[in-house]
């Protein structure tokens, strides 16, 4: 017998485009939606990493796509497979330690092109081309490094501060076709972003010890479900207690 307290929290029959699936928390997030019935766009740029995704998602249909997302060129190759999506997580980005007296132009420039100039203008070519369905829901996937000072990740800290703006004027923008759009703000997850020494430093600022990619993927998988119909323009801190 269906279970709506349970259905809502399913993605059976929906297809979700995530970004970054090659690696660390956009792997998960893919692996963890087709668990849960989803079919799966996953794009990421190096082929066996995308290739090792992509067989461990459970079920049928799903459509790995290579691409660098910093060029229009791989955005567009991407559009062109994910029309008629009910979701998209993005998940691609770029760490890089950088105190400001540091800070090169070209360095800057890397971190726009990949942290925001990229998860915006894909967003913009997808509702341009109409390709996210009604009740859709778009994720970008933050830092806590966006509500808090942290040294030495200026550049990252403010990308991922712009992409708070962006969510919220977005988020009034499509809710007349009942999109919703929600960040997630992780503090130090185990994936291959990190050094082995960077977290074990982060270990101790962290009560509840370090997150795990299953965590940011059970949060991805409520914002990607019917179950948080009534949130949009919010973003979700998932810290472990380390920012309290
Ligand atoms: N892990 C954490 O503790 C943590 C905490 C807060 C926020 N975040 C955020 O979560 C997101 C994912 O981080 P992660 O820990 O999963 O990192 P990760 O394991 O290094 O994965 C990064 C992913 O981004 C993709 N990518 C990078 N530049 C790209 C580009 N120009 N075009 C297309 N794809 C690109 C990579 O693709 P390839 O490997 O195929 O090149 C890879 O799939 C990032 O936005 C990061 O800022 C992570």
């Amino acid at each position: 017998m269906s279970n709506p307290a349970r259905n809502a929290f399913s993605l059976e029959g929906k297809t979700i485009l995530v970004t970054g699936a090659s690696s660390g928390l956009g792997k998960q997030i893919a692996i963890s939606c087709a668990e849960r019935g989803a079919r799966i766009v996953l794009t990421g740029r190096d082929s066996e990493r995308l290739a090792n995704t992509h067989r461990q998602l459970h079920g049928k249909g799903h459509i790995p796509m290579l691409g660098d997302l910093t060029e229009a060129e791989g955005r567009e190759r991407l559009l062109q497979v994910s029309q008629k999506i009910n979701g998209v997580v993005h998940c691609a980005g770029i760490q890089k330690h950088c105190p400001i007296r540091q800070l090169t132009e070209q360095g800057m420039t890397d971190m726009y092109a990949a942290n925001f100039l990229a998860p915006l203008m894909l967003t913009q070519r997808l509702l341009q081309a109409n390709a996210i369905l009604p009740q859709g829901s778009i994720i970008f996937m933050l830092s806590t490094a966006a509500h808090i000072g942290t040294r030495g990740v200026g550049p990252y800290s403010a990308m991922k501060a712009g992409l708070v703006g962006i969510i919220k004027c977005l988020a009034l923008e499509q809710a007349k076709h009942k999109v919703r759009v929600n960040g997630i703000s992780p503090s130090a997850v185990v994936t291959p972003i990190w050094g082995a020494d960077q977290l074990e430093a982060q270990k101790v600022r962290h009560p509840l010890g370090l997150g795990e990619a299953r965590d940011v993927a059970n949060a991805a998988v409520y914002l990607l479900s019917d179950a948080s119909r009534w949130i949009t323009g919010t973003s979700l801190v998932m810290d472990g207690g380390s920012i309290l």
